[in-house]
């Protein structure tokens, strides 16, 4: 079968990772863990986009070289990424050698079969924001206003590839390939966006920018700057390695197409759902062959009324700080409906979220499990033959479960997939008080009882920690060792049957899981 091939925007190194950044690379995360936990092959790629003006412009700004300047934001990401346990398994940088030959290799193509042409186009030119302006930038006094600076004319040559003859097959694809953009209501904004399609100007004259691919065909050019980005892609996943010599690629064939481009809303119209698409159908990809956009929203911060006692922390480390990696991550995919915008709060990230759902919901019906097996069966988990109704609704609870959440993680509803794993919790904290452990104790009549709600207590909760994995590795895998019980090579989802702890089990001791976040000012 072929593997799940999965990509994400590579980030512009002009700032260090900010939380859409984050976000957007835990969606890709927890998608990919997902995929392996439902038993199937995966390959992740994300990675920096390191060309470009502002990149020059930055590092010019501060003395350094921009290979040095791309290098030290670059490392930032990566350090990011280790930090929030984003598990790639290629970083893509642009700048490297091997993506170079591919972009020129496939420039090269473009050109050999006449898809690319050289034009001179006059108007006028800010200086400052290096790009030409059109009617539409001009004010209602007819001007261009004070944001553009210096206004010149100016002629220049440059190359464009002939975008606007495919745009009629793209709009027959479109039409044809409901599932090629997630949501599909998205599809609506790229149709419109195809009215009076232009051609593409894919370069900068060096004097301009040096900071680039140069043009195999024409030196006094660089490429800019989607035919760079884009097709880290497809350069990354072994697109023309024999032909161009790059060694240690993955499969192309094998790979290829990608099952999930994960990008957001901003750069859907026109990069990813106009240029990207017909720039493999000109290099003569199939329509077969074209990849999968999933778009995630915006995370509004300016909306967010920040917490008084923790200031405006916004940057994903700090948020992490104050509510552990795996609480930001559970934040980040429990609070935002993949293709939709969230506003981000920490105020609402740490009352309702880490306290209300993680402390009082999943930890404390860790600790309820653990701590009683330890209090009253010193943890070992005794066969019983009792059984109730309150017995056989947990278990019913837990087993439909593994297909529904499922169902919903496959079609990218991060959301919804933990409210199915979360009945679980919520039945298992229920349950607890349903039945009232700490009575029954104190009566050895009621010992079966006791030993089987215990039982089921501690299974119920090794199923919660298969099925948060993806989200929260690091607290599923701290929930398994007090459970004293690892999920064995291979383990799938479809493979969480009731029994996962047998009778005879021994439980470790408890341990608070996510323990009380003190804030600054809090009655102590
Ligand atoms: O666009 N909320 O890079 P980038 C959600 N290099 N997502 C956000 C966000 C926010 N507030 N801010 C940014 C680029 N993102 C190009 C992409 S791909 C061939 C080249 C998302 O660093 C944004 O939508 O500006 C994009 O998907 C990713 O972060 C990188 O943004
Ligand atoms: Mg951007």
């Amino acid at each position: 079968m072929k593997p799940y091939y999965l990509t994400t925007a590579i980030d512009y190194t002009n700032a260090p990772p900010h939380i859409g950044h984050a976000y957007e690379k835990i969606l890709a995360d927890v998608m990919v863990r997902f995929q392996r936990l439902a038993g199937r092959e995966a390959y992740f790629l994300t990675g920096a986009d390191q060309h470009g003006q502002k990149v020059q412009k930055s590092a010019e700004k501060e003395g350094v070289s921009p290979a040095q300047f791309v290098d030290d934001i670059t490392a930032k990401f990566i350090a990011m990424w280790d930090r929030l346990n984003v598990r790639y398994d290629h970083y893509a940088q642009t700048v490297d050698p091997k993506h170079k030959k591919v972009v020129q290799a496939m420039l090269q193509k473009l050109h050999d079969c006449g898809q690319l042409y050289k034009q001179s186009y006059g108007g006028f030119y800010s200086v400052r924001q290096e790009q030409f302006l059109t009617d539409k930038e001009r004010g209602p006094d007819g001007n261009f206003g004070e944001e553009w600076g210096e206004v010149v004319e100016l002629q220049e040559e440059n190359w464009y590839f002939r975008l606007s003859e495919h745009v009629e097959w793209l709009r027959g694809y479109i039409k044809s390939h409901p599932d090629f953009i997630f949501p599909a209501f998205r599809a609506n904004d790229v149709l419109n966006a195809l009215e009076g399609g232009q051609d593409l100007c894919i370069s900068r004259p060096v004097e301009r920018l040096s900071w680039g691919i140069p043009l195999p065909f024409d030196e006094r050019f660089v490429n800019y700057v989607w035919f760079d980005a884009l097709t880290n892609y497809i350069s990354f996943a072994g697109y023309l390695a024999d032909e161009v010599g790059n060694e240690g690629m993955p499969d192309f064939a094998k790979l290829w197409p990608a099952d999930a481009h994960v990008i957001g809303k901003d750069i859907l119209v026109p990069a990813h759902a106009i240029y990207w698409p017909i720039m493999l159908h000109a290099l003569g990809f199939s329509d077969e062959q074209i990849p999968r956009l999933i778009v995630h929203g915006w995370w509004n911060i300016k909306g967010a009324k920040m917490s008084k006692s923790v200031g405006n922390v916004v940057g994903p480390a700090e948020l992490a700080d104050l509510v552990t990696v795996d609480g930001l991550r559970f934040y980040l995919m429990r609070s935002m409906a993949t293709g939709y915008d969230a506003d981000l709060s920490v105020d609402r990230m740490i009352i309702d979220v880490y306290t209300g759902e993680l402390l009082k919901g999943l930890g404390n019906l860790l600790n309820r499990a653990v701590n009683m097996a330890q209090k009253y069966r010193s943890g070992l988990l005794a066969a019983s033959s009792y059984d109730d109704d309150l017995n056989k609704a947990l278990r019913q609870t837990v087993a439909e479960a593994p297909a529904r959440y499922s169902e919903k993680m496959n079609a990218w509803a991060i959301h919804e997939g933990i409210a199915e794993a979360w009945k679980i919790v919520d039945h298992g904290n229920k349950f607890v008080e349903d039945t009232a452990p700490f009575k029954l104790a104190k009566d050895p009549e009621q010992a079966a009882r006791l030993d089987s709600i215990l039982a089921h207590l501690a299974e119920a909760v090794a199923h919660v920690s298969v099925l948060l994995s993806p989200i929260m590795p690091d607290a599923c895998a701290e929930i398994r060792r007090q459970l004293n019980w690892q999920m064995p090579d291979g383990f799938t989802v479809n493979d969480l049957k009731w029994g996962l702890l047998p009778a005879g089990h021994q439980l470790n001791e408890p341990k608070i899981l996510f323990p009380r976040i003190e804030l600054e000012g809090d009655k102590k």
